[in-house]
């Protein structure tokens, strides 16, 4: 017994001061990352794809029998919202210009294409009593098109474009939103899950329900944060569930595929090495979702539950503001997915808020805590986007060791800038970052895919057209929309060629 707690003390020391000088090492690196001899190349079953959304690029917003979704009141309604006044009415206009797109697909030779489905083009009211064929058909002859060149379609079945028939009825706040959505996810897997395999639910619930319910910067500009905002995560949660035992029940036998569900994240470091404030900002984030569906054990993060109980009792509330999930829904939620779909971006220095900051409630208050940067980090043009390629490949490891090693696909991973051609800077944020994937796949972690965003510059939200993300260009301004590629897309594409993440 006594030989047992020693090792057991060796075991802990080793764990903790691997944890510090792993923290101190990553702190030193700028945007690149090193090779590991001999181990360049990506194992064979491994695929490449690119990312899109339907708001971001078909345009289309009022033609052929579309309903109304919340970006389309949004940006209408209020243009001082996005930088540059624009909207997703046109835009690259996908929705007559998908030959272009697959044109740029097959240059790429990409494995596989992510893109989103717009709920309202297929149910202008959300329901299905309001079923548009003329949408089911575009996306048909999209998924034909992919599948006929060889390119594997892998669908989001809402990139934040809610029908506002639904918003109307309380949107995300509404538990009978989860009726609605697992209806729409019928339609989908019935019209085309005999050609879709993989499935992505919801795409970056954290990003639509705070800003959307809760700071009220995101349509449809609800300002209860703090409620509002998890209630809105909650249901996302249980959609997600219902839409994912449904396939399981109805489909899974006849079609064989797969459901996940796409969080975004960033990973998080301490400066000072306090690992404290370093799982409770990964709980605050990554876990807020991904503890329910993919831990051991479910439900959210204990941390999350036991300050909230506590912030809601000091505000004299007479139930918490993060409701207790019951027992039936505990189940339902608990490994509701077949893999985590990650968003990766960028990293942060994390400390502990004390006192807490934000405005009381909100989750930046209960989280309480403060974020930094590296002054030796690159940035993007958007302010958010530092390049930080091992925080993707901690956060890979963070995520093999929290949720056992469940499936990873990368579903967006990119960088912006002001859309020129020869985009070095793209080129190299994008070696290190699949150089990071790779040095995670050495390490054990479960990654089967690798997803850069996006193929197209394209509407990016609330930055308009002032920020370009893609691998090709876009002439907005021409009759045309030509797609040209810029350098980085030659890059890419041999990248996907040789599995290898070659020098230049
Ligand atoms: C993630 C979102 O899913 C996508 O729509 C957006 O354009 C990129 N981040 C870049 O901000």
């Amino acid at each position: 017994m006594k030989k047992y707690s020693y090792h057991l003390l060796l075991v802990v020391a080793f764990c903790f001061l691997h944890t510090r000088s792993v923290t101190a090492i990553n702190a030193q690196k700028i945007c690149e990352l090193k090779h590991k001899i001999g181990s360049e190349k990506f194992p064979s079953n491994f695929s490449f794809g690119v990312s899109t959304a339907a708001y971001q690029i078909e345009g289309a917003w009022n033609e052929d029998g579309k309903g109304l979704s919340i970006w389309d009141t949004f940006t209408h309604d209020h243009p001082e919202m996005i930088d540059d006044r624009s909207n997703g009415d046109i835009g690259p206009d996908s929705y007559h210009r998908f030959e272009q797109d697959l044109a740029a697909l097959k240059e790429l030779k990409v494995n596989f294409y992510r893109f989103s489905i717009s709920w309202p083009r297929i149910l202008p009211n959300g329901d299905i009593s309001s079923k548009n064929q003329k949408g089911i058909d575009y996306y048909n002859m999209v998924i034909n098109k992919l599948i006929s060149n060889g390119i594997e379609p892998m669908v989001t079945m809402i990139h934040y474009d809610l029908p506002q028939a639904l918003s109307d009825l309380g949107g995300f706040t509404n538990e009978i939103f989860i009726k609605y959505f697992r209806y729409y996810a019928d339609t989908l897997y019935e019209n085309f899950g005999d050609r879709v395999k993989v499935w992505v639910t919801f795409n970056e619930p954290f990003d639509y329900c705070v800003p959307g319910y809760g700071s009220c910067n995101f349509p449809p500009m609800v300002r209860a944060s703090g409620v509002a905002d998890y209630m809105c995560m909650e249901t996302t949660l249980k959609a997600h569930a219902a839409a994912y035992r449904l396939y399981k029940a109805k489909y899974f036998e006849t079609q064989g595929g797969k459901v996940g569900i796409t969080i975004s994240s960033r990973f998080l470091y301490s400066k000072t090495n306090d690992n404290d404030a370093v799982d409770r900002g990964m709980q605050y984030s990554l876990g807020w979702l991904a503890h329910p569906i993919f831990s051991l054990s479910g439900n959210y993060p204990y941390i999350m539950i036991e300050d909230i109980v506590s912030n809601s009792q000091k505000e004299g509330r007479a139930w918490p503001r993060l409701s207790a999930l019951k027992s039936w829904w505990l189940n339902a939620i608990k490994g509701s997915g077949d893999f985590l779909g990650l968003n990766y971006y960028s990293s942060r220095y994390v400390e502990e808020a004390l006192p807490p900051k934000g405005v009381v409630p909100s989750w930046d208050h209960d989280a309480h805590l403060k974020y930094d940067i590296d002054s030796k980090w690159r940035r993007a043009k958007s302010t958010w986007l530092y390049c930080v390629p091992e925080g993707l490949e901690d956060l890979l490891k963070w995520i093999r060791d929290n949720y056992n090693n469940v499936e990873v696909i990368i579903t967006e991973n990119g960088w912006s800038d002001e859309g020129t051609l020869d985009d070095s800077e793209r080129i190299d944020y994008l070696k290190a970052h699949l150089q990071a994937v790779l040095n995670a796949v050495n390490s054990g972690c479960n990654v089967s895919r690798y997803t850069h965003w996006s193929l197209i510059d394209n509407f990016e939200w609330q930055r308009g057209y002032t920020e370009k993300f893609g691998l090709y260009y876009v002439n907005l301004t021409s009759e045309n929309k030509e797609r040209i590629p810029k350098r980085s897309a030659i890059y890419y594409k041999r990248v996907i060629e040789t599995k290898t993440v070659i020098d230049n």
